[in-house]
C-alpha cells in the first residue's frame, strides 16, 4: 500500500517538474521579441532588444522621457504619442490619461507599452536636450527636522543648462534591505547661472524608498547619477506680477526662480506664500526675507495652518486663500506658481481663477 502512494507521490512530482519546466521554456519563447526597432518623428530609428517598457528600451539608448514616479503609472509624466506598434490601450493606462487622450487612442504611457514589435512614436524635441550626469554630493544641510538640502558637484566638465523651476530625476543606489534602485524627480532649488553643480531639497517621506536613501544613508562624498533638466515648470521672461505659492519642499523650485531673478535683475511686482504647518517646518525664511530689500517689490509670507499660541507666532495664519486678494492688483497681468502637494495646488488654483487670473498662467508642479 505505502509503495503505491509513493509511487503516486513520485508520478505527481515528475509531472509537476516537467509542467514547471515547459512552462518556463514557452514563456522565454513566447517573451522573445528578438531585435525591435523605435522609429522617432519619423527621423531616427534606433534597435532594442523587445521585451522592455518603452521608457526604459529609450533610457538604454540615453533618451530620456520624464518618469515622474519611476514607472509605476500614476504620474502621467512619460506620456508620448504611439503612432503604431504599441498594441491596445492597458487597463494601467487609463486611470492617469483624460477621455480626450484616451479617445485619441495613439497618447500611451511608456513606462506600460512594452515593445513587442517595431514601434513609430512622436515625442518633443526637447527631450533630446535631456541627458545622464554623474555627481558627487558635496554638502547636505540640515534645513528642518525632515527637510535637507544637498548639492551634487558634477563631474569634472559636466555642465547642466536648465530653466529656474525644472528638475531632476535621481537614481538611488542599493541601501540595506532595499536590493530595488528607484528614479525619483525633485526640483533643482539652485540658480541656472550655477551649472556644474545643482541643489535640492528633499523632505523625508516615511517608508519612501529613496527619502530613506537620501536620509538615513547618503553622506558627502558618495557619487551618484542623474538625469535632467525635465519639466515645462519654468520661469517666463515676461514683465507679469506674480505670484508664487509653495508648501514643504516645493520651496525648491521657487528659490531657483527668485536667485535666477537676483542675477537678472527684475521690477516686477512678486508675493510669495509659504504655507507650513508649525514654526518647526519654517526654513530659509531669513534669506527670503532679505530679498524683499534686494527687489523693489517683493513680499514673503509665511502662513502657518497649525501655530498654537505657545509658539509666539504672530504671522500669517490659517489657510492661504484668504490673503490672495490683497496681493492681486490686475488679476489679467498676473502669473502664478505653485508647487507642492496636489490637494494645496488644486485648492490654490481654484481660487487663484476665482480672483480673475487666467488659468493659462496658473504654472504648477504636483509633487504627488
Ligand atoms: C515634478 C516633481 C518634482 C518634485 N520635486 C520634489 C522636491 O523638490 N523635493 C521633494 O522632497 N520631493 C519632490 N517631489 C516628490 C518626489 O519625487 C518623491 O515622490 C518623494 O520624495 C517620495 O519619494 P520616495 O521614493 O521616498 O517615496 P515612495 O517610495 O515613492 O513612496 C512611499 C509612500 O509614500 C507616499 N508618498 C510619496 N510621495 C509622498 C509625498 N510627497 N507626501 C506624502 N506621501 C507620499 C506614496 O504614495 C507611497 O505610499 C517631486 C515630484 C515631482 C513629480
Ligand atoms: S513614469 Fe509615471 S506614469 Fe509612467
Amino acid at each position: 500500500m505505502i509503495i503505491v502512494i509513493l509511487k503516486d507521490i513520485a508520478f505527481l512530482s515528475m509531472i509537476s517538474v516537467s509542467l514547471a519546466i515547459i512552462m518556463v521554456i514557452a514563456q522565454k519563447w513566447l517573451s522573445n521579441y528578438g531585435e525591435c526597432k523605435i522609429d522617432i518623428n519619423g527621423k531616427r530609428e534606433i534597435t532594442v532588444i523587445g521585451g522592455n517598457s518603452l521608457l526604459s528600451s529609450l533610457s538604454d539608448k540615453q533618451i530620456f522621457l520624464p518618469s515622474a514616479c519611476g514607472g509605476r503609472g500614476t504620474c502621467g509624466a512619460c506620456k508620448c504619442k504611439v503612432i503604431s506598434g504599441g498594441g491596445p490601450l492597458l487597463p494601467t493606462e487609463k486611470p492617469v490619461l483624460t477621455a480626450e487622450e484616451i479617445a485619441a487612442g495613439d497618447i500611451r504611457l511608456s513606462c506600460q507599452v512594452k515593445v513587442k514589435i517595431d514601434i513609430k512614436i512622436e515625442i518633443p524635441s526637447s527631450i533630446f536636450n535631456i541627458r545622464r550626469y554623474h555627481a558627487v554630493i558635496t554638502e547636505i544641510i540640515d534645513y528642518t527636522y525632515d527637510t535637507k538640502g544637498i548639492t551634487f558637484k558634477l563631474d569634472e566638465g559636466e555642465k547642466i543648462d536648465f530653466l529656474a523651476g525644472q528638475y531632476v530625476q535621481i537614481d538611488t543606489l542599493p541601501y540595506a534591505s532595499v536590493k530595488q534602485k528607484v528614479s525619483r524627480a525633485y526640483s533643482i532649488s539652485s540658480k541656472p547661472e550655477i551649472n556644474d553643480a545643482l541643489q535640492l531639497i528633499i523632505r523625508y517621506v516615511p517608508e519612501g524608498i529613496c527619502t530613506t536613501w537620501v536620509h538615513q544613508f547618503l553622506k558627502v562624498g558618495d557619487h551618484v547619477s542623474l538625469t535632467g533638466p525635465y519639466g515645462d515648470f519654468f520661469l517666463r521672461d515676461t514683465e507679469a506680477d506674480i505670484i508664487y505659492v509653495a508648501g514643504g519642499s516645493g520651496k525648491a523650485p521657487i528659490k531657483s526662480m527668485l536667485e535666477h531673478l537676483q542675477v537678472v535683475g527684475t521690477n516686477r511686482k512678486m508675493t510669495y506664500f509659504f504655507g507650513a504647518r508649525t514654526p518647526k517646518d519654517l526654513y530659509l525664511t531669513d534669506e527670503m526675507k532679505a530679498l524683499e530689500k534686494v527687489f523693489p517689490d517683493f513680499k514673503y509670507e509665511p502662513v502657518l495652518s497649525a501655530s498654537v499660541a505657545s509658539d509666539n507666532w504672530t504671522g500669517k495664519t490659517g489657510f492661504l486663500m484668504p490673503y490672495f486678494a490683497e496681493a492681486i492688483r490686475d488679476p489679467k497681468n498676473t502669473e502664478a506658481y505653485l508647487c507642492g502637494s496636489p490637494g494645496m495646488i488644486s485648492a490654490v488654483t481654484k481660487s487663484l481663477i476665482e480672483h480673475g487670473i487666467p488659468k493659462d498662467k496658473i504654472y504648477y508642479d504636483s509633487f504627488g
